[in-house]
């Protein structure tokens, strides 16, 4: 297996895929650390183990199940990342990458993509939803883009545009929908981190002064691999627990997966509404 996912490696993992499943999915979903039950609504689903698909990232750690769950969904036809790796289990960025590839590659057109976050604006607490309406590469401008290596031009240019990562329209349709069910959704800026240590306050004091909204250790990989490839991209982060921008308190990853009993109901209102809506 080489860092960088070829051609013949995305096509032949597709392959795979469509010779098991009878659905043909357009929407492709990432569920993040603690999410990952909204994968339970999904209707007739074909589900396949990370480990039948050779070179496919698989997480190790708790609060991601590891298997892609195919079926519909408010009779839309969905393909369920249930669980993703991260840069921090020891993967190579364009490797964190390559589901979002092949699951182009299977026929989706749409990511919607979510994450747990630490809050680094003041105002939003744990349990609150936040729209992401644009991130910060701070792994990338450090040199691990995921899009490093040879340019895959099948997909995309070798210098992609993104000055509108997250689709504007989908946001809207987000917002309408917070609206109307009471959700309470935030909005703001998406900070990744390579992790996985959490953040000291001085981090966080560092990252709030560059116009951090929400801080994690995911998404950024994979929606730039989803808009290099010409997918629209939805981003949602919920939010788990307060950032420590004052030292007081501390960090678990138990608090992070326990937030998730909170979110999941209005994660599950949420991508429900937005795949009626479209
Ligand atoms: N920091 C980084 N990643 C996270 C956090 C956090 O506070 N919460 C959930 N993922």
């Amino acid at each position: 297996m080489s860092t960088y996912p070829t051609m013949e490696e995305i096509n032949s993992i597709a392959e795979i895929i469509k010779s098991k499943t009878k659905h043909e999915p357009k929407f492709a979903m990432i569920l993040g650390s603690g999410l990952g039950s909204l994968a339970n609504e999904i209707e007739d689903a074909d589900i396949i183990h990370y480990s039948e698909l050779p070179g496919w990232p698989v997480s190790t750690i708790e609060g991601h199940s590891g298997q892609l769950v195919i079926g519909k969904l408010e009779g839309q036809p969905v393909m369920v990342m249930q669980g993703r790796a991260h840069f921090y289990e020891g993967y190579d960025m364009p490797r964190v990458g390559l589901p979002i590839r092949v699951m182009q590659t299977v026929g989706c057109d749409t990511l919607v993509v979510t994450n747990a976050a630490g809050a680094v604006h003041p105002d939003f607490e744990p349990g609150d939803l936040m729209l992401i309406t644009d991130h910060i590469n701070l792994v990338g401008m450090a040199g691990l883009n995921p899009l490093r290596g040879p340019n895959l031009k099948e997909f995309g240019p070798r210098f992609p545009d993104m000055s509108k990562v997250y689709d504007r329209d989908y946001g809207k349709i987000a917002r309408q929908i917070s609206d109307e069910f009471d959700l309470g959704m935030q909005e703001g800026v998406y900070v990744c981190l390579a992790g996985p240590s959490f953040e000291t306050p001085a981090d966080l004091r560092f990252l709030r002064n560059v116009g951090v909204d929400a801080v994690g250790m995911s998404t950024v990989p994979e929606a730039i691999v989803a808009r290099h490839g010409g997918m629209r991209v939805l981003g949602i982060s919920g939010i788990s627990n307060k950032a420590n921008l004052d030292g007081e308190t501390e960090t678990t990853h138990e608090e992070v997966l326990e937030a998730g009993n909170v979110l999941v109901p209005k994660l599950i209102t949420l991508v429900r509404n937005f795949l009626r809506k479209i």
